[in-house]
């Protein structure tokens, strides 16, 4: 992580996500979006920018990002969408990529992907698919999208047959992550996005989710700890996908939780009053500490200190916390068996060894999930 001086008036902390050619920064702080227009001069000398926003980012944000535009020069248009997780449809990236086309952009011109997930999932995925490749910035407005979802190049929409089946890997050529605009969020989805940066110190870094059990309150609140966090996490991140950016194998280790927490989505039906992402991430991540427990690759000391953790920043850790479940274990083996991690049938689980020792398994017997999920819905 180096400083990088903009104006002389901050220092943002910038990661570098090194995949050759298609290398890009993420530049991390407070007032980074007020840069945007620069950025775009910088990087696509006499381009013009369209704004892939919500109809709640956009109100929040767009003038400011309009106006940095402005400030360099630059000719922009935006598209709106609905906020929310219907918006990653084929009807809505129809939608995206008619009101660019309209809008007159080129390949040359530069696509703003300003938003939290569901923005840059969707946006991500138009930018690689209109004229067959324009450029685009990842403009991250929520935790979850700053620390995961808006490096590594995975865009993509859902589908009947379930979340992400369809998409890209395709890399932005830059990322800007104002941790100030954080401050708009609902404590809710702070918290739901703070799982995935613990996710960062259980994967592999077990002194970071030390630092976290210290500085959880410090992260939520803003200002220098949770730009660390956020910064702490990218870099986390960027090195996993440079180790395995097509997610041949280790890029998998990010999936911790995942499979758990995605059938977790998947009983409730995507319901965002029951269960968001971050909430299933976290359960799942509770889960998975206690299978691994259960198949001897760790003691039981590993989930209980995380499960301390995850109450005490006031995230669900169990089945039982989500509001109404009823759920049975056929439900949710079905949603397992239909997660991408699944390879010819046979179930494939990061599973860990400890706090920061989690590795990936394949032909994990489902007998042994069933077994575990069926203990897990009646305790
Ligand atoms: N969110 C998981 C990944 O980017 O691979």
């Amino acid at each position: 992580m180096a400083p990088r001086a903009l104006d002389g008036s901050a220092d943002w902390p910038t990661i570098q996500v090194d995949l050759g050619d298609r290398s890009y920064d993420i530049e991390i702080g407070d007032g980074v979006l007020d840069t945007i227009g620069q950025r775009v001069a910088e990087l696509f000398p006499h381009s013009r920018a369209v704004i892939v926003t919500d109809d709640n980012v956009g109100a929040l944000y767009g003038n400011r990002v309009r106006a940095s535009l402005e400030g360099s020069g630059i000719e922009h248009a935006t598209v709106c969408v609905a906020a929310g997780e219907p918006s990653k449809s084929f009807s809505t990236l129809e939608d995206v990529v008619t009101q660019v086309l309209d809008a007159g952009m080129e390949r040359g011109d530069v696509l703003l992907a300003l938003g939290g997930g569901v923005i840059g999932d969707l946006a991500g995925f138009a930018a690689g698919i209109i004229r067959r490749g324009i450029k685009f910035i990842q403009v991250p407005t929520s935790l979850l999208a700053q620390v995961d979802s808006s490096v590594g190049g995975k865009t993509g929409i859902n589908t009947a047959q379930g979340k992400n089946l369809v998409g890209l890997f395709n890399q932005p050529q830059l990322v800007l992550a104002d941790t100030s605009v954080l401050d708009t969020l609902t404590d809710r989805e702070m918290r739901a996005g703070y799982a995935e940066v613990a996710k960062y110190g259980l994967i592999d870094r077990p002194e970071f989710f030390t630092w976290l059990e210290d500085n959880f309150e410090a992260v939520l609140a803003g200002g220098s700890a949770r730009a660390q966090a956020v910064a702490t996490s990218c870099q986390a991140k960027a090195n996993v996908v440079k180790a395995d950016e097509l997610e041949q194998g280790s890029r998998a280790l990010l999936n911790l939780g995942h499979t758990f927490g995605h059938s977790l989505e998947a009983a409730v039906s995507y319901d965002s009053q029951r269960l968001v992402h971050g909430e299933g991430v976290a359960i799942g991540m509770v889960l998975a500490h206690e299978f691994s427990a259960r198949m001897n690759h760790c003691g039981p000391e590993a989930a209980e200190r995380l499960v301390a953790h995850l109450e005490k920043v006031g995230l669900p850790t169990r089945i039982q916390d989500i509001p109404g479940q009823d759920f049975t274990v056929k439900q949710l083996m079905t949603a397992i068996a239909q997660d991408k991690k699944v390879e010819r049938g046979a179930l494939t689980f990061i599973l860990t060894r400890g706090i920061g020792e989690s590795f990936v398994a394949k032909d994990v017997p489902d007998s042994a999930v069933r077994e575990f999920l069926e203990l897990k819905l009646t305790h």
